[in-house]
C-alpha cells in the first residue's frame, strides 16, 4: 500500500523584509547576501501570528485542496523548531484553531529535516491500518529566534507555513515510493538556539540561534548529496529518473552544489529561496505548493525531496505524484 498527497497549501505572512532593510539594521550589503545565500528578500510574521496561526492557514488550504471535512483529519504531525511554546504542542494548537476535534496530535522537531520526519512518520501511520490519513504541517516563526544584530544568521531566515494531506493511495502508481534519513547528535553544536529549555543556564534569557556556518554549509551539502545517492540506489533509480527535486531552501549555493553533485539539470532543482531565505520546516510544503500552483508538477512524475538541518538531521524521500484538483484559491 502507498500513501500519496491528496491536499496541499501555504501560508506566507504578508510583511517583506528585504535586503536593503537588512542594510539599515546591520553592517551588510545586498550584494553580499544575494552572492553569499541568493536570498533577496524574506517574510515575517505580525505580532497576531505565531507558528500555530501560520500552520493553521497553510493547513486549511491544503484541506480545501484534498476536498475532505475537517473533522475527518485522524492525525495532525506539526514540522517546527519554533513551536508556540514548549507545551501544549502547535499540533494540538493547530486542532483547536481548525476544529479538527478526531485528529491525534504530535509535534516533531528534527530543524529543517522535519517537514520530511513528519511526512515519512504519517506514511508509516497510515501503513499501520489504524489511520486514514494525516495532515502534515512544517510551520515556522524564525524571526522570533533570530538574533537581529548577528549579521551571520539574521540574513538567512524567514516565516511561513506549508502543508500537506497524507491518504492511502487509490492508485499504486502514485505516492511515496521509498525514504533514507540519517541523524548525528555529535555535532549538535554546529546549529542551535538558545533560550526556553531545560538546559540550567542563568545567562540565556533570549532564544538566539548560534551557527557555525562553514561547517553547516559543508556538512548540508555533502549529507544531501550522499543520502540521496543511496536512496537513488535503494530504489533502483538513477538521477535521470527524477523530474524536480524539491531541495529544503537553505541557501542557493548549497542547492548549487549538490545539484552539481548529483547531476541534476537547473529546470530539475526547485528553488525560491530568493523569495522566502531559509523557512526550515516550512520550506518544502512552501516551495511544492508553489511547484504545483505553477504547473510544474505533472502526474506520474517522479519527486525527489530532501533536507539537512540542525541535529544534525537529514534525508531524502522520492514520491511518484498523482495530480490533484486545485480549489479556487
Ligand atoms: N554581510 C556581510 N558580511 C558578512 C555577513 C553579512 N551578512 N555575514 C558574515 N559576513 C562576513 C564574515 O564576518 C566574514 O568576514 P571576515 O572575512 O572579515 O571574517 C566574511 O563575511 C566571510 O564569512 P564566512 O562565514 O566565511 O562566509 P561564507 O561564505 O561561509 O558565507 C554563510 C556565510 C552564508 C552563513 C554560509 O556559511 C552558509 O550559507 N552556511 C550554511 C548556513 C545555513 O544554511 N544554515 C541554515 C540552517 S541549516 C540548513 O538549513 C542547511
Amino acid at each position: 500500500m502507498q500513501t500519496t498527497i491528496t491536499g496541499l497549501g501555504s501560508y506566507l505572512p504578508e510583511k517583506i523584509l528585504t535586503n536593503a532593510d537588512l542594510e539599515k539594521m546591520v553592517d551588510t550589503s545586498n550584494e553580499w547576501i544575494i552572492e553569499r545565500t541568493g536570498v533577496s528578500e524574506r517574510r515575517i510574521l505580525s505580532k497576531e501570528e505565531s507558528s500555530s496561526t501560520m500552520g493553521a492557514e497553510a493547513a486549511l488550504a491544503a484541506i480545501r485542496a484534498a476536498d475532505i471535512s475537517v473533522k475527518s483529519i485522524d492525525l495532525i504531525i506539526v514540522a517546527t523548531c519554533s513551536p508556540d511554546g514548549m507545551f501544549p504542542s502547535t499540533a494540538n494548537r493547530i486542532q483547536a484553531i481548525i476544529g479538527a476535534k478526531n485528529a491525534v496530535c504530535f509535534d516533531i522537531n528534527s530543524a529543517c529535516n522535519g517537514f520530511l520526519s513528519g511526512l515519512i512518520v504519517g506514511n508509516s501511520l497510515i501503513n499501520s491500518k489504524q489511520y486514514n490519513n494525516a495532515l502534515i504541517i512544517g510551520s515556522e516563526a524564525l524571526s522570533r529566534l533570530v538574533d537581529w544584530s548577528d549579521r551571520n544568521t539574521c540574513v538567512l531566515f524567514g516565516d511561513g507555513a506549508g502543508a500537506v494531506i497524507l491518504e492511502k493511495s487509490k492508485n499504486d502508481a502514485f505516492g511515496i515510493v521509498d525514504f533514507q534519513f540519517g541523524s548525528d547528535g555529535n555535532n549538535g553544536d554546529l546549529l542551535f538556539a538558545t533560550g526556553p529549555g531545560s538546559i540550567k543556564n542563568e545567562l540565556v534569557k533570549e532564544a538566539k540561534i548560534i551557527m557555525d556556518g562553514q561547517n553547516v554549509f559543508k556538512h548540508a551539502v555533502n549529507t544531501m548529496s550522499a543520502v540521496t545517492k543511496d536512496l537513488l540506489k535503494q530504489t533502483n533509480l538513477t538521477i535521470e529518473d527524477i523530474d524536480l527535486c524539491i531541495p529544503h531552501q537553505a541557501n542557493i549555493r548549497i542547492l548549487n552544489a549538490i545539484a552539481k553533485n548529483l547531476s541534476i539539470d537547473e529546470g530539475a532543482m526547485f528553488s525560491n529561496v530568493n523569495k522566502y531565505g531559509n523557512t526550515s520546516a516550512a520550506s518544502i510544503p512552501i516551495a511544492l505548493t508553489e511547484a504545483f500552483y505553477a504547473n510544474m508538477l505533472n502526474e506520474g512524475d517522479t519527486l525527489l525531496f530532501t533536507a539537512f538541518g540542525a541535529g544534525l538531521n537529514w534525508g531524502s524521500v522520492i514520491l511518484n505524484w498523482g495530480q490533484i484538483n486545485k480549489p479556487e484559491k
